[in-house]
């Protein structure tokens, strides 16, 4: 059975559409068959699939939607290539998901993966949503069997950390069904600052202690943290060629190997650790 994944944080601006790119890119390179969706209205990752938000609105692209999904439509994933198909987002998902709140509306997601086979189908389905606790973020969580969370190691990050962890304990305990976090990736993190080291130690005891005290929440990674992503410059100047990072370094600047050594490394723990 394959292995639907969110990628969450409530601190909005620190990776998780960038990092999820370049996870599903990496993961279908090792030969994984990868879904990725798109649950953000602001549409960053269908940008860094090619799509422009205009584009989106464009015909051709409508039944590869996201808005299908929630508008109880047929939803068809769009092949990026053979091993990465990918569902847009549509700025025009924020009116839809707010405008029609009704009960059960953060359970459409979940709903349609199952109904469409999706855990048969690929090996692993990443979802991307907004950063904010509206319906698309706990309809990520709620439909995923692992949560993600890439994690900035400064004091104001580490709030949004601790609000996410109450959000999740308090849907698990809602529902009555156990949430479990895969483990935290160090974003926007520098070797070089004993700060981030001494950090990830803390934040891994809190952490730690925090799931242990909680009924419904687990933690898969026993480190709790995977291997960290530097902050480096590559990840813009890619995304401003709308090129994908793995392609933008191998053809255009080797210099950043290391990146895509680090972003293999994490994936590598990852197909480790959700099993
Ligand atoms: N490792 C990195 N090093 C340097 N810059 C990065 C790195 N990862 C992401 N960025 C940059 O940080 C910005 C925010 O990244 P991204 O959009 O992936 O974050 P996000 O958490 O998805 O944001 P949002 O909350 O808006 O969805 C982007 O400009 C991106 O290029
Ligand atoms: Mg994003």
């Amino acid at each position: 059975m394959g292995k639907i994944i969110g990628v969450a944080n409530i601190k909005g601006g620190v990776g998780k559409t960038s990092l999820t790119n370049a996870l599903a890119h990496e993961l279908s390179n090792m030969g994984k068959k990868v879904l990725v969706i798109d649950a953000d209205p602001q549409a960053s990752q269908t940008y860094l699939f090619g799509i422009d938000q205009d584009e989106i609105l464009e015909e051709k692209y409508e039944k590869h939607s996201i808005l299908n999904i929630y508008q109880n439509k047929e939803c068809v994933p769009f092949e990026y290539n053979q091993n990465l198909h990918v569902i847009f987002s549509s700025r025009i998902l924020q009116e839809s998901t707010e405008s029609r709140i009704k009960p059960g509306l953060e359970l459409v997601l979940n709903r349609w993966l199952i109904k469409n086979k999706v855990r048969e189908n690929y090996d692993f389905t990443l979802i991307d949503p907004p950063s904010n606790r509206g319906v698309l973020m706990i309809s990520t969580i709620l439909a995923s069997d692992y949560v993600l969370i890439p994690q900035r190691l400064t004091l104001l990050d580490e709030t949004g950390t601790v609000e996410l962890f109450l959000e999740m304990s308090t849907q698990a305990e809602l529902r009555g069904k156990e949430i479990k976090i895969l483990g935290l990736v160090p974003v926007f993190f520098d070797k070089r600052s004993k700060l981030y080291r001494e950090k990830l130690i803390k934040l891994k005891d809190e952490i730690k202690s925090f799931v242990e005290g909680d009924e419904f929440l687990s933690i898969e990674k026993e480190e709790v943290f995977f291997s960290p992503i530097r902050q480096l410059s590559v990840w813009v100047k890619a995304q401003e060629e709308q090129i994908p990072l793995r392609e933008y370094i191998l053809n255009k600047d080797r210099s950043y190997m290391s990146v895509l050594e680090e972003v293999k490394k994490v994936t590598i723990e990852i197909l480790e650790t959700a099993k």
